[in-house]
C-alpha cells in the first residue's frame, strides 16, 4: 500500500528528512523515493526482507526518465520486521544532493548514497509498501 506521496515539497541541500513507522510483521519490502518525479529519483531507499538472492538486503537505486540506474544493496540490514524504526535522511553539511545523501538507520549506521542524478532540489517524496508510517518531518 503506498503510505504517503508529496508531490510539492522543497528539500534543500541541508534539509533533513524524518520518517518514523512500524514495519509490519510480515513485511516483504518497503520504499521510501525522493526525486522530483515518480519517474527520476535521486534516491529509492528499498528495505527488503525476502530479496530472492539476498534475503534481508538494503536496495538502492536512482531512476532517470522512467529507467533504473545501476543498483546498490547493503548487506548489514539493521531493519527488522515487527519493529518501530526512525530513518533520517540528511546530506553533508555543504553539497547535501550535489554530493551524497545520507540515511541514518536506527542503530546509529549511515548509509552514504551518491547523488548520481546530480539533483540540488527535491520535490517529490513518496512512501509505500510493507511500512506503516506515523510520522514525517521536514526541517
Ligand atoms: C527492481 C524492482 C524495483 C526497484 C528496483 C531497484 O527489481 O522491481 O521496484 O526496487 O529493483 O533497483
Amino acid at each position: 500500500p503506498q503510505q504517503l506521496e508529496l508531490k510539492n515539497v522543497t528539500l534543500r541541500p541541508g534539509d533533513k528528512l524524518k520518517l518514523k513507522g512500524e514495519i509490519l510483521h510480515d513485511a516483504e519490502k518497503f520504499r521510501i523515493d525522493l526525486g522530483v518525479s515518480s519517474e527520476d529519483l535521486a534516491l529509492h531507499f528499498n528495505p527488503r526482507f525476502q530479496d530472492d538472492a539476498d534475503g534481508a538486503v538494503l536496495v538502492y537505486n536512482s531512476k532517470t526518465a522512467g529507467s533504473w540506474g545501476s543498483e546498490g544493496r547493503e548487506m548489514h540490514n539493521p531493519l527488522q520486521r515487527g519493529n518501530d524504526v526512525k530513518v533520517r535522511k540528511s546530506g553533508s553539511r555543504t553539497k547535501w544532493f550535489q554530493d551524497v545523501l545520507i540515511v541514518e538507520l536506527p542503530d546509529g549506521q549511515k548509509l552514504k548514497f551518491p547523488n548520481r542524478t546530480n539533483m540540488d532540489v527535491i520535490t517529490y517524496v513518496q512512501v509505500a509498501g510493507d511500512f506503516k508510517l506515523k510520522s514525517f518531518k521536514i526541517y
